[in-house]
């Protein structure tokens, strides 16, 4: 049994006031949830705010970055050490606005991982095509190549402490969500590269959130997919209402 996990991604969003205000707001309305975990992914300066105010919640705390070094001249990075510090038990790693942004590679998001693994946070790994790219029929291939680079060298048993994240980049706060079927066809090939590389076990056990204009409305039709097992939410998170909306999928 997959257990599903709703991941909220706040980007460059919120204080550290307004960070603790959310939590504590939220703190009550997934007090009885068992069908999910819960994760917020705050901005670096916020992120011991949230942990703090998150303590004995259950609500998991992500950063949205991590540089693959303990420390050293990285000038406006932060290393695996100072997330776990501030309390973080997840992090985000290989975002398509860091790809984008940032110019990130396959190669740098596998260091990203392996030092996110070796610290012993848990990574949501994102992948997903632009809209040329799923326009030209070239989806599969680019999940093929972010899939075999970003997880290369890895263990199975590294493999199955990971999250991954499918993100069609063109669903990215634009209000296109994928159809659930469209999800649910990626999602499947991404478990039959897990299946692949990793084994049957490992890849039967990963958890693959979908991302990309996720809403309360939307959220059902998309959990009802086969292979999609939680959601990684941008816009739709940064208001506790609408957060919770969503975390409560099986009662929509
Ligand atoms: P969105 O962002 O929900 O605003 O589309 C999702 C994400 O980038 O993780």
């Amino acid at each position: 049994m997959r257990r599903p996990v709703i991941a909220g991604n706040w980007k460059m969003f919120k204080t550290r006031g307004e960070a603790v205000t959310f939590i504590e707001e939220l703190k009550p309305r997934v007090a009885n949830v068992t069908h999910c975990e819960v994760v917020v992914a705050p901005p670096f300066t916020a992120l011991a705010d949230a942990a703090q105010a998150a303590k004995g919640s259950g609500i998991g705390i992500a950063a949205q970055d991590v540089h693959w070094d303990a420390e050293g001249a990285h000038t406006g990075d932060v290393s695996p050490k100072m997330l776990l510090d501030a309390g973080c038990s997840h992090v985000i790693i290989g975002h398509s606005e860091r790809r984008h942004d940032h110019g990130e590679t396959d190669e740098e998001v596998n260091r990203k991982l392996k030092a996110a693994l070796a610290a012993g946070l848990t990574p949501i790994v994102c992948v997903g095509e632009t809209l040329e790219e799923r326009e030209s029929n070239q989806t599969q291939q680019v999940l093929q190549r972010q899939f075999q680079g970003g997880f290369a060298g890895l263990t199975p048993s590294e493999f199955s402490r990971i999250i991954m994240a499918y993100e069609p980049v063109w669903a990215i706060g634009t209000g296109r969500t994928a159809t659930p079927e469209q999800a649910q066809e990626s999602h499947a090939y991404l478990r039959e590269l897990a299946r692949a590389q990793f084994g049957e076990e490992r890849a039967q056990a990963v958890r693959i959130l979908y991302g990309g204009s996720v809403k309360p409305e939307n959220i059902k039709g998309l959990m009802a997919q086969q292979d999609l097992d939680g959601a990684l939410v941008g816009g739709a998170s940064l208001k506790v209402g609408s957060f919770a909306g969503i975390i409560d999928y099986p009662a929509a």
